[in-house]
């Protein structure tokens, strides 16, 4: 495959401080609400689709929400999710400290595309966040740029507080929890009504394609995959750095594969994302058809490298027990199958263990079989992610598992790489 180096765009981190509404306004000036009424075709053909982890087209999810609306006889609500509940991500609220008003511009544009009547912006507590949005929202309000009030919205830390429909419930005062599926959030969600819940950088990206167009967005990327987008970047022995790649930019680039300390694998789109062996991450692109084949998706562009003197089994061992405890507890598979999931890997990631290489391989075939138990069968995706990262796990690192089995380890370095919020509880 021909790999091409992509240009790194500059288009969402400006260079100017937080929240310095001037300079943002200098740079992009007003939000362009003339061209509200053509947004979601301009969008389509921008091909933007969502940085939420899934990919989903923009333009169908606002067509669908802005249909439900005339439909039941009632506004819809835009949500902008900021509460990036995965750990490893950094790039929601690294966008939100930087640019925040690119997002509550592309919140505004949305809600004007789709009829609107109500605007949240929801972000984690305890980050410092909410209070700096609310700073930003009431100097718009003094400015009068917004066309609707924006209510900044708390969610808890805590994996799945950023699923939509845990989301929606949460804005709806109850419990951050998932619940099933019909009828969907896009028909009915924030207090029943049609509710459009897109990612805060989808939302940044969005007022940007509505200011400059489509082709300006497709300059940069591939054909297939326009655009660009925000990465959180671990290599060992460096802090998490959140960039911007174009859609098509090597892994090898990114993650400085073949460069200084040699990786074994790479993590591609975070804790519900999947391990691919260095040796092929290296010919690989930041693109959904690059990585399908290996069961991965840039997602919402957590990229690991992990070092060949570390424990993959262990670092995804450590990454799992998190996962099982962050289950909502409301569908039996998930919340009985993950923990022993959980508990299996810990036992392979430990070499050595209790019964040496018999143990072992009914160990793996547990995980194995367990996996395929609990697939598909919660309310939400959660379990689904899981096994994702499992299975990568057990195929990635194969090798590793043998020398577990053989009651060693070949990692001589135990500092974990991923980050995993302290105090974790369900
Ligand atoms: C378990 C789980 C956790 C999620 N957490 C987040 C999150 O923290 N932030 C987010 O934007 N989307 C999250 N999503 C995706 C949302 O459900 C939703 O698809 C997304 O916010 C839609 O925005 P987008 O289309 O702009 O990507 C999560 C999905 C799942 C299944
Ligand atoms: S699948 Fe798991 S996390 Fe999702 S709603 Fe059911 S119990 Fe909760």
């Amino acid at each position: 495959m021909p790999v091409t180096e992509a240009p790194a765009p500059a288009r969402l981190l400006p260079l100017y401080g937080a929240d310095n509404l001037p300079a943002h306004a200098a740079l992009h000036g007003p939000p362009p609400y003339a061209a509200a009424g053509t947004l979601i075709q301009t969008l389509a053909d921008a091909g933007l689709a969502g940085h939420g982890g899934a990919a989903f087209p923009v333009h169908r999810k606002m067509t669908a929400v802005a249909q439900a609306g005339r439909r039941g006889g009632r506004k819809p609500v835009v949500v902008g999710n900021g509460a990036e509940g995965e750990p490893a991500s950094e790039k929601d609220k690294t966008l939100l400290r930087r640019a925040p008003h690119l997002v509550l511009d592309g919140l505004q544009l949305a809600a004007a595309a789709v009829g609107a009547g109500e605007v949240q912006l929801a972000v984690e507590e305890g980050t410092g966040l909410p209070a700096a949005l609310q700073n930003a929202v009431n100097r718009r309000a003094r400015a009068g740029i917004d066309l609707l009030p924006v209510r900044i919205a708390e969610v808890p830390r805590r994996f799945l507080s950023g699923e939509s429909s845990a989301l929606a419930e949460r804005l709806s005062g109850r419990a951050a929890l998932p619940r099933h599926p019909e009828p969907p959030v896009r028909e009915r969600g924030v207090g029943r009504a049609p509710t459009l819940v897109q990612n805060v950088e989808t939302l940044a990206h969005l007022a940007l394609v509505a200011r400059y167009g489509a082709q300006w967005f497709r300059s940069v990327g591939t054909g297939e995959e326009p655009g660009s987008m925000l990465c959180t970047v671990y290599l060992a022995g460096r802090e998490p750095e959140v960039v911007e790649a174009a859609y098509g930019t090597p892994l090898r680039r990114l993650l400085l594969l073949g460069q200084g300390d040699p990786a074994q694998a790479v993590l591609v789109g975070g804790y519900h994302g999947a391990w691919i062996p260095a040796a092929h991450a290296v010919r690989l692109r930041l693109s959904v058809a690059d990585l399908t084949p290996f069961g991965a998706a840039p997602g919402a562009g957590v990229l690991a490298a992990l070092p060949a003197d570390r424990c993959g089994l262990a670092e995804t061992a450590r990454v799992l027990r998190y996962l099982a405890l962050q289950s909502a507890g409301q569908c039996g598979p998930c919340l009985n199958g993950l923990p022993r999931i959980a508990a299996a890997f810990a036992e392979l990631a430990a070499p050595g263990g209790a019964g040496g290489p018999e143990r072992i391989a009914v160990v793996r075939g547990d995980i194995a079989r367990w996996s395929g138990l609990v697939e598909g069968r919660g309310a939400c995706h959660h379990p689904d992610g899981t096994v994702r990262l499992v299975r990568s796990a057990l195929t990635a690192f194969a090798g590793e598992a043998d020398c577990h089995a053989a009651g060693y380890c070949r990692a001589t370095d135990h500092t974990p790489l991923l980050p995993i919020p302290e105090g974790s509880r369900r």
